[in-house]
């Protein structure tokens, strides 16, 4: 068994399902849990799935991924657009690296066309809602399935 999808959720995720929801949905974030897990589980792989408001907490994990995942499926939320933080500890990672958004923050305000995590992400799934995630999981399968194949 592949180690786990780490499943990073940045600050305000929590309250998927009643915030904002004619631009996230009505999708809870306890929904997307599920929907990555059966995603994975299809896919032979497991997932390991976290939210935190705390640009820290976020950083931590990402150090923990290091070591404990095969790929990284990261909605930074916020965070995305302001840390550089967390881009760095991103950039230690040598694993596949998924930045997903539920919305598509291109279509959205200027300040959110920039996300720092773009530029440690292997790819980006942004705009399909709850199925972003479900999306960004097969690209994580399929880009550590790539990382760990023989030469
Ligand atoms: C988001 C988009 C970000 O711009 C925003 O700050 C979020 C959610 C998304 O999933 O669409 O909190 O990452």
């Amino acid at each position: 068994m592949p180690k786990p999808i780490y499943v990073l959720n940045g600050p305000n995720l929590n309250l998927l399902g009643s915030r904002e929801p004619h631009i996230y949905g009505t999708t809870t974030l306890e929904d997307v849990r599920v929907l990555c897990e059966a995603r994975a589980v299809a896919l032979g792989h497991t997932v390991v799935f976290r939210q935190s408001n705390h640009e820290g907490q976020l950083i931590d994990w990402v150090q923990e991924a290091r070591q404990g995942a095969c790929a990284v499926v990261i909605n930074p939320a916020g965070y995305g657009h302001t840390s550089v933080a967390l881009l760095d500890a991103l950039k230690t990672l040598t694993i596949p690296i998924i930045e997903c958004h539920l919305s598509n923050p291109a279509a959205r305000e200027a300040f959110r066309r920039h996300t720092y995590v773009s530029l440690a992400a292997t790819g980006v799934v942004s705009g399909f809602g709850a199925h972003s995630y479900e999306l960004a999981i097969e690209a994580a399968a399929g880009q550590s399935a790539k990382a760990d194949a023989p030469a």
